[in-house]
């Protein structure tokens, strides 16, 4: 069975202090995860020693990174690269949320790069893609994002594919409020498992997590999980809350 993963992305939000207590509170409650199941936590990176400190001993609970530096080093003012979160004992790393392709001009070209220095590094890299809202309209939403993932990971060997996950997040459902419906969440998971298979073969494409992400909350966590192709989600909004997440770790399958 696929790994089934409940990640946060906490963004720019909470004070060290605010992020220490909700990790806290995440830790003491009363979750048992199986063997399937993990609890991930991208956190801001001043975060990220405390974060590992404070979940190391909780089981299938780990911590992420919400971005890298396609760069491997050097003179590169206020980046943080693979190796440096290598060297923090980081397993994962978001690569590609929409809001840093959107505020911070992040290419499919770039985004590939930052895929290879993550798996170069041992990173799990839990790549992002979705469309916007103009697309979703348009109806051309699986061809975009067939071509985000061709430009960004299709380069990979099967060995390294297999390293990654992938995080489908319509653009016009994160922090709206707004989910996209059971049924189009499956449709276009459903979808890049189609494409993953005919670039890789249907073992490796069976073998891929994919999580879907845009206003998963407590509520109707549950009901997305349980599509047969979603395994899981990236929470925004509700990962902030510990009761709310909580909850959705529980929703996993
Ligand atoms: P949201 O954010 O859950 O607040 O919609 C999801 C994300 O951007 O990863």
């Amino acid at each position: 069975m696929r790994k089934q993963i409940a990640a946060a992305n906490w963004k720019m939000n909470l004070t060290y202090q605010q992020g220490a207590g909700l990790l806290q509170e995440m830790v003491s409650a009363n979750i048992t995860l199986n063997e399937n199941q993990s609890a991930v936590f991208a956190v801001p990176f001043p975060y990220l020693e405390m974060a590992f400190d404070t979940v190391q001993h909780k089981k299938n609970y780990f911590i992420a990174a919400q971005n890298c530096s396609d760069k491997k080093s050097g003179a590169f003012t206020g980046e943080i690269s693979a190796e440096m979160l290598k060297s923090l004992n980081i397993p994962f790393c978001l690569v590609g949320h929409s809001e840093r392709r959107e505020y911070f001009a992040e290419s499919n070209a770039v985004l590939a790069e930052k895929v290879n220095i993550c798996i170069r590094n041992g990173i799990t890299p839990i790549f992002c893609c979705g469309e916007a809202l103009q697309i979703r309209e348009e109806n051309t939403q699986n061809t975009f994002v067939e071509q985000q993932l061709k430009e960004s990971i299709f380069h990979l060997s099967g060995e390294h594919v297999l390293k990654i996950i992938i995080a489908y997040e319509p653009i016009w459902a994160i922090g709206t409020g707004k989910t996209a419906s059971t049924a189009q969440a499956q449709e276009m998971h459903a979808h890049i498992r189609y494409v993953l298979k005919n670039y890789f073969g249907e073992s490796i494409s069976n073998q891929i997590s994919i999580l879907y992400g845009g206003s998963v909350k407590a509520a109707n966590a549950r009901e997305i999980f349980g599509s047969p192709d979603v395994d899981g989600g990236l929470v925004g909004g509700a990962s902030l809350i510990a009761s709310d997440f909580i909850e959705i770790i529980r929703a996993l399958k």
